[in-house]
């Protein structure tokens, strides 16, 4: 990955921040049906071969990484018929005990907002059903002073204003412009969220959004890591940070040693057969956040 700007986190003198890592509660979803049978993304080639057990395994190792790391794990049951549902993320967005439910851009995904839904009432959330079209956690990264949202695929833009209501907190819309980078969890990875003693940091590809929002990122998270289209495409920005650990897919190595540079510890893992499906880490986990 070719990292155009990675400023020091510290100056010579003083210590590199120290990262902190803070428990976490996910929701996942087994690949039990997971297959490329619709082509709703670029990534995705209908008939090409899934190979259901190693996308078990690399699923399995997923779920083991968080555990091993202290992370709560809850994980949903699939829908037959849904082949897209291993990708959890976007099935709502919880925040504060609550969550905004989703509602899918394309028919193949429909059945899937009212699954998450029901089963996020059966774990005692209340669920708020949208009016307007999101893919939950795919389009909307939070963090602790801000929701950023993504537009211009999947999300609409008067679901950035029906979630900012529903879960009264401040949201901040972005326009992404390429078709690869069709939520903003493939194009932007929260890697700090700011709710502990650091401040916020994230990761982004500037080409991946209008110039106005490149602009609006540039001025609310100056000291960002940025990188480069080319190399976002392996996926490295679908990641899923804790404050100290980032799970993210293995093949982002120079990303992975940008991290460290920056004080982080990159947790490598191996999604390539649920790829197939243009998802990878983040798209497979949903957080519950507080
Ligand atoms: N095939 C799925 C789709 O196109 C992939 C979803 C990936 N999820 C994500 N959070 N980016 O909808």
């Amino acid at each position: 990955m070719t990292i155009i700007e990675n400023r020091p986190v510290a100056s010579p003198l003083s210590r590199p921040i120290e990262r902190r890592s803070r428990p976490r509660t996910y929701a996942m979803c087994s690949p039990e049906h997971f297959d490329v049978t619709y082509a709703i993304n670029p990534w995705m080639r209908p008939g090409v071969a899934v190979d259901a057990c190693r996308a078990d395994r690399q699923w399995q190792v997923l779920h083991e990484t968080y555990r091993s790391l202290g992370h709560r794990v809850q994980v949903l049951d699939p829908l037959p018929g849904q082949p897209d549902m291993v990708f959890a993320a976007n099935g709502a967005l919880v925040v504060g005990g609550r969550a905004y439910g989703a509602r899918f851009r394309h028919p193949e995904r429909q059945a899937e907002a009212e699954a998450h839904a029901a089963w996020l009432r059966s774990m005692g959330v209340d669920v708020v059903r949208p009016e307007h079209t999101n893919e939950g956690e795919g389009d909307f990264l939070v963090l602790g002073a801000m929701i950023l949202a993504g537009t211009g695929f999947r999300t609409d833009l008067q679901a950035h204003v029906e979630a900012a209501r529903v879960l009264d907190r401040p949201v901040v819309s972005l326009h992404l412009v390429d078709p690869r980078f069709y939520h903003l969890d493939v194009a932007l990875g929260v890697l700090d969220d700011g709710r502990g003693d650091s401040p916020a940091d994230i990761v982004y590809a500037p080409d991946a959004f209008t110039p106005h929002s490149q602009r609006t990122l540039a001025e609310l998270f100056p000291d960002a890591l940025r990188c480069s289209l080319e190399d976002a495409l392996d996926f490295g920005l679908n990641l899923v940070s804790d404050g100290r650990n980032v799970v993210l897919p293995s093949a982002a190595v120079r990303l992975a040693s940008a991290l460290e540079q920056r004080g982080y510890r990159p947790v490598p893992v191996d999604l390539s057969e649920l790829l197939k499906g243009g998802g990878s880490v983040k798209c497979c986990t949903m957080e519950w956040h507080a």
